[in-house]
């Protein structure tokens, strides 16, 4: 199929162009483009960006936050690793596709065409990995999913953990987890972080570890996370999650620690409207905000995207898969909001994610590479961030996935008209 997508803006460029797309890819971009075409589509003068990228979501607990016995009345990120444990023990593989596919819906309609998905491999009978492999399978034309063997109850803290992330990764994750934090003992977190790195080598996976996601400054698995990636060279297939420790860390201790950050050139994601909410529990005032130095690690060249983290669950009860949204509150939060940064904030969900999922050679609107992108009604990044704009298109392999319709005002008076 032949298409030619009329009259998008692109970032940085002044005047509206055309996207021509022959079987599935971008095959040329430029302004009023007369080609031959089986189909044209007016995008309405919108801005044209690639798709979002949600790098972080737990597709296996959404929806769960109001279950009998999952509510977190503590709001702390150990009570919901209690409520999960405690309430996992009756999920089945379509149960558990069916809330995912809810959430994905929800997601893909605010313009997510890309999703890391963390299944918690605690569960002997590995329920959640199971639904999210077959789901990744199932659903691949329409949306990109990795999923991540995540041992939510840790892989140390109880027998045969480790073993049942090794199972996951032979039955097909396409990523490493751990929670070294959440071992019972340091030892336990350190051993956990070597293993997820030497399971990575031998089974050539990505890497992507629950890092020092507490408040507690003495958490520094993120030191050895980044030292064992650099070492074994496999920095860009490695990423650190939430590191709100990093937010705690004194400034001695950070400073030296962004060396070898700098080096292994491992990502990063922050999970801004999950660790605004979970963290800081424990402080009375000065209350902290829970988040990782974002503001420093773009400073310093490295690689972080934001993620959505929680849809409903018993760790965050007003995730939505609104990237937008999440987005909103990580500028605010980490005080992103200088012209350049708000310039370039859509990065922190899209291009930055690409990156740490590894899929930068195939996203992106450029000439050679899949037709995916969303629109934004708006003419710029910076018009679309200020005003939260929704996602008004969604192209996926050339193909429109859905259309919204302008908002329609209905009044008589003349200034809201
Ligand atoms: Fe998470």
């Amino acid at each position: 199929m032949k298409k030619l997508y009329q009259n998008v803006y692109l970032k940085g460029k002044e005047k509206a162009v055309d996207l021509y797309v022959e079987n599935g890819l971008f095959k040329e971009i430029g302004p009023n483009l007369q080609v031959e075409c089986d189909n044209r589509i007016d995008m309405r003068g919108n801005l044209a960006i690639p798709p979002y990228v949600d790098p972080h979501l737990h597709l296996d607990y959404v929806y769960t936050a109001r279950k009998e016995g999952a509510k977190n009345e503590t709001g702390t990120l150990f009570e919901g690793i209690q409520r999960w444990s405690e309430t996992k023990n009756d999920l089945t593989v379509e149960g558990l596709k069916e809330r995912a596919k809810r959430a994905i819906k929800a997601e893909m309609l605010q313009g997510v065409q890309f999703i890391r998905t963390h299944a918690d491999v605690t569960d002997p009978k590995l329920t959640s990995l199971r639904a999210l492999l077959e789901l990744r399978e199932e659903l691949k034309d329409l949306v990109t999913i990795q999923v991540v063997a995540f041992p939510q109850e840790g892989m140390y803290s109880y027998k045969g953990g480790d073993k049942l992330v090794e199972k996951g990764l032979e039955m097909g994750a396409d990523c490493v987890g751990a929670i070294p934090h959440y071992e019972f003992a340091r030892e336990l977190g350190e051993k956990s972080i070597h293993k997820t790195v030497e399971l990575a080598l031998k089974y050539n996976k990505m890497i992507d570890v629950h890092c020092d996601e507490t408040d507690d400054e003495q958490s520094r698995f993120l030191e050895l996370l980044a030292t064992l990636a650099y070492m074994e060279g496999i920095g860009e297939r490695t990423t650190a999650s939430h590191t709100c420790a990093f937010g705690s860390y004194n400034n001695a201790y950070a400073f030296k620690l962004m060396k070898v950050l700098s080096l292994s050139k491992i990502n990063f994601i922050s999970c801004p409207t999950e660790n605004i909410y979970l963290q800081g529990r424990y402080d009375t005032y000065p209350k902290r905000r829970g988040l990782t130095r974002v503001k420093e690690i773009i400073e310093a060249g490295l690689n972080i995207c934001f993620a959505q983290d929680s849809i409903e669950d018993p760790w965050y009860p007003a995730g939505n898969g609104n990237l937008m949204n999440v987005l909103d509150n990580g500028i605010h939060a980490a005080q992103i909001m200088s012209f350049k940064d708000l310039d370039n904030a859509l990065d922190l969900i899209t291009i930055n994610g690409a990156k740490t999922l590894q899929l930068t050679d195939k996203y992106g609107i450029e000439v050679g590479k899949p037709a995916n992108f969303i629109t934004l009604n708006a003419k710029t990044p910076f018009d679309a961030v200020v005003n939260r704009v929704n996602v008004a298109d969604s192209v996926r392999k050339g193909e429109l996935l859905f259309r919204r319709a302008p908002e329609v005002i209905d009044t008589n008076i003349s200034i809201l008209k």
